[in-house]
C-alpha cells in the first residue's frame, strides 16, 4: 500500500507533509480506495462551528472498498476468523467471497423488509458473525447502524434505541459469555415495550432456547436469508453521508449519540490500521474488544477489511474455560498482531504464569492495548511475558469520538516507554492547554490534552444534538478540539495520556459518566441524593465509589445497598454496578450547590492528607462526618 509507514523516515515525511500540506496529503491516502465519483474539495472544516467535511462531492462505499475492492485477488483468503465461546465448537473461517455473499444476502433482506437509506437499524448481538455481516450490510445500503453492546440492559437498550429511532434491532435469542448465558431477546422485548419506533426484529439463533417471537414484528434471520439472493449493487454514498451512530456517556443522563460518516472514517481507519499494527499480507490480526465498542467497529470490522486482512472475531471471555484462552487463541491460529485493554492485562496477569507458558506466542510481532492507560506494572508484564521483550508494544490512545487512533507509538519506529502513547499519527497535532487555556509549548509539562486540527475520522456531531456536540467539545478551548483527558508530555516530547479530567469514569475500559448513574440511584424511592467517584482497584483500573444521602433512616430488613445495584443494573448494566456505597447525611456543595467531587474523590481513595480549601463549602462540617465513615 502506498500509505505504509514502515521506517523513520517514512514517518518523519509523512508527519510533515500531514502538516504543511495536509489537503495533498489526505488526498493522496483517499487515492488508494475506490470512489464511484471523485470529490470537490479535501477538507471544508470549521473547528469554531463544530463542523467537519471531508471529500464534499464523493460517491462511495465502505463496505464495498472492505470487500468487493479486494475479490479479484483475496476471493478465497480468510477475511473473519469466528472463535466459539466453547473451545470444542468448531470455529469458523469466512473468506471475502463467502463474506461477500453473507453481506449481500443480508443487505437484500434488509432492504426487502422496508430499511431504506439514512434509516436507523439498532444490532444488539453478541460477538458472533452475523454481527459483523449486519454492520457491513447496514453499511451496504447506506442504513446507519448503532450497535449497542449486548451487555448493556433493557433500559439502556430502549434510551438508545428511541434516541436515534430505530426501525429496526437485529438481535439473537441469545448469547453465551463464559459459562453464562443470557437471554437476549427477552432483553429486546423488555426494551421494546417502551420504543414505538421499532417495526422490525430479525432474530438470529446463537443459543437455541425456548424465546417469544411477536407476530408481524419478530423473523428468524436463518430462513430469509436462505431465501434472499446473493447479488447486491452496493449503494453510492456520499462522502459525508452518516455511517454509524456509536453511543457513549457523558455528564448528562443521555448518552451522547456520536455519529461517523462515511469518507474521512474509511480514509483513517484504513490508514491507521495499516500502520499502527503494521500489517502485513497474510497475517493474522485480533483485537479483543466488542464490536459493541468503537474499538470493534474501527479495529475488527472496518480498518482490517479495508485492509484485506484477516481479523479475529472472539465470541467468549478471557478466563473462559480457564485463564489461559487468549494465549490458546493466539497459538491456535498463530495470531500475528494482538489488541487487547489493560484491564484484561491486569486480570490474566494475576494467573499463574503456566496459563501463559504452555502456549506458542512465537507467531506474535506486536501487541497492542487500549482504553485507558496502562500502569507500568501491566506494561512490563505484557512486554515480558506476552510480548517476550521482541513485540514492540502500541499502547494507542483515542476515542469514540475520534473514530480512530489518534496518538500510539509506530512499530520499531517510536521508542517503546511503558505507559506512553508516544508519538501523533500522521494529521494529528495534539497540544496540552494550561490553567488559562493557553497552548504549552514547552516540553516536559502537563495539561489539558486538545487536538488542533481535524483529522478525517472527527465525529461529526452527536445526534439530534449539535448544540450539545459544540458545547461539549468545542466550547472550554475555542477552535480547539477538546478531548477531555489529562497529559504528560516528556522532555522528548512524548505524550503520556494520564485519565480523565472530566466527570468520566473508566471502569475496566468501559466510558462511564458519572450523571447516567446517579440518576439511577436516585430513581431509588429512599434516595435523596447522591455522587459517584471513582477509586483505583487492581484489576478493573478504577471502581465506582457512591454517597448517598437518604430522604429517611431505612428500617433494619432493607438492604438499600443491593436494591441501589439492583436499579444501576437495570437502567444501565452491571458494569456500572457500585463496589462501595456509603450513606451520609450530605454532601459537600458549593455555595451554587455543586457538589465538590474532588473531595469525594480524596477519601474514597483513602487520602486524608489535603482536601485543599474547603472554606468555600456550605457545610465544611460534612468533610469530618464523610470522612470517618468512609466505607
Ligand atoms: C477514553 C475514550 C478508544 C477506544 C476505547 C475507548 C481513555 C483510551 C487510552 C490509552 C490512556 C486511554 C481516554 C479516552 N483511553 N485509550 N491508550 N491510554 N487512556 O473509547 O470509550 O470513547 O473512551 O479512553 O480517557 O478519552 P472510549
Amino acid at each position: 500500500m502506498s500509505y505504509n509507514i514502515r521506517t523513520r523516515e517514512e514517518y518523519t515525511r509523512s508527519y510533515q507533509n500531514s502538516v504543511e500540506k495536509k489537503t495533498e496529503f489526505w488526498e493522496g491516502i483517499a487515492k488508494e480506495f475506490t470512489w464511484f465519483k471523485p470529490w470537490n474539495t479535501v477538507m471544508n472544516c470549521d473547528m469554531k462551528e463544530a463542523s467537519f467535511k471531508w471529500f464534499e462531492g464523493a460517491k462511495t462505499n465502505i463496505t464495498f472498498n472492505s470487500i468487493d475492492r479486494h475479490l479479484e485477488r483475496k476471493s478465497e483468503q480468510t477475511a473473519i476468523i469466528f472463535e466459539p465461546n466453547m473451545p470444542n465448537e468448531q470455529a469458523t473461517h469466512i473468506s471475502y467471497s463467502v463474506l461477500h455473499k453473507k453481506v449481500c444476502k443480508m443487505a437484500n433482506l434488509l432492504s426487502e423488509m422496508g430499511i431504506n437509506k439514512g434509516d436507523r437499524v439498532a444490532i444488539y448481538l453478541p460477538m458472533i458473525p452475523e454481527l459483523a455481516v449486519s454492520v457491513l450490510a447496514c453499511a451496504r445500503i447506506g442504513a446507519v447502524h448503532s450497535v449497542i453492546f449486548a451487555g448493556f440492559s433493557s433500559g439502556a437498550l430502549a434510551a438508545r434505541v428511541n434516541d436515534s429511532s430505530c426501525k429496526m434491532v437485529i438481535t439473537a435469542d441469545g448469547s453465551f459469555r463464559g459459562n453464562k448465558t443470557i437471554d437476549l431477546k427477552g432483553i429486546v422485548d423488555e426494551a421494546l415495550t417502551q420504543c414505538p419506533c421499532v417495526e422490525k426484529v430479525l432474530v438470529a439463533e446463537r443459543t437455541m432456547t425456548q424465546i417469544k417471537m411477536k407476530n408481524n414484528r419478530d423473523y428468524f434471520l436463518k430462513p430469509l436469508l436462505e431465501k434472499a439472493s446473493e447479488k447486491h449493487e452496493a449503494v453510492h454514498m456520499d462522502a459525508e453521508d452518516p455511517l454509524f451512530i456509536l453511543y457513549t456517556s457523558g455528564s448528562t443522563g443521555k448518552p451522547k449519540g456520536m455519529v461517523h460518516t462515511t469518507g474521512g472514517y474509511m480514509v483513517y481507519t484504513a490508514y491507521t490500521f495499516n500502520n499502527v499494527f503494521a500489517y502485513e499480507p497474510n497475517d493474522v490480526y485480533w483485537c479483543t474488544a466488542d464490536i459493541g465498542w468503537i474499538t470493534g467497529h474501527s479495529y475488527i470490522v472496518y480498518g482490517p477489511l479495508l485492509n484485506g486482512a484477516t481479523t479475529l472475531m472472539f465470541e467468549g471471555v478471557p478466563s473462559y474455560p480457564n485463564p489461559g484462552r487468549f494465549w490458546e487463541v493466539i497459538d491456535k491460529y498463530k495470531v500475528n498482531q494482538f489488541y487487547t485493554a489493560p484491564t484484561a492485562i491486569r486480570a490474566l496477569a494475576k494467573e499463574s504464569i503456566e496459563h501463559v507458558n504452555r502456549y506458542d506466542l512465537s507467531s506474535l510481532k506486536i501487541i497492542g492495548t487500549v482504553g485507558e492507560p496502562i500502569n507500568e506494572e501491566a506494561w512490563q508484564w505484557y512486554n515480558t511475558n506476552i510480548g517476550k521483550k521482541k513485540c514492540p508494544i502500541v499502547d494507542t490512545w483515542w476515542q469514540t469520538e475520534t473514530g480512530g487512533i489518534l496518538i500510539s507509538p509506530l512499530p520499531h519506529i517510536s521508542p517503546q516507554i511503558p505507559t506512553f502513547a508516544t508519538n501523533p499519527l500522521p494529521g494529528i497535532e495534539p497540544v496540552l492547554m494550561d490553567e488559562n487555556g493557553n497552548e504549552s509549548n514547552e516540553n516536559d509539562t502537563v495539561g489539558k490534552l486538545c487536538i488542533k486540527y481535524p483529522w478525517p475520522s472527527i465525529a461529526r456531531t452527536i445526534w439530534g444534538d449539535h448544540k450539545r456536540y459544540k458545547e461539549t467539545y468545542f466550547t472550554a478551548f475555542p477552535g480547539y478540539y477538546f478531548t477531555g483527558d489529562g497529559a504528560k508530555r516528556n522532555k522528548d516530547g512524548m505524550f503520556r495520556i494520564t485519565g480523565r479530567v472530566d466527570d468520566v469514569i473508566i471502569v475496566s475500559g468501559h466510558n462511564l459518566g458519572t450523571a447516567p448513574i446517579e440518576d439511577a440511584i436516585n430513581e431509588h424511592p429512599m434516595v435523596a441524593e447522591s455522587a459517584i467517584v471513582g477509586f483505583p482497584h487492581d484489576i478493573k483500573g478504577n471502581a465506582l465509589y457512591g454517597f448517598v444521602t437518604l430522604k429517611e433512616l431505612p428500617d433494619g430488613n432493607k438492604n438499600i445497598k443491593l436494591e441501589i445495584n439492583k436499579i444501576i443494573s437495570e437502567k444501565i448494566g452491571p458494569i456500572a454496578k457500585l463496589d462501595r456505597i456509603q450513606f451520609t447525611s450530605g454532601l459537600p456543595k458549593t455555595r451554587s450547590g455543586k457538589i465538590m467531587r474532588r473531595i469525594l474523590r480524596k477519601i474514597a481513595e483513602g487520602d486524608f492528607s489535603n482536601f485543599g480549601d474547603i472554606s468555600t463549602l456550605l457545610n465544611p462540617e460534612i468533610v469530618e462526618e464523610i470522612k470517618n465513615g468512609r466505607v
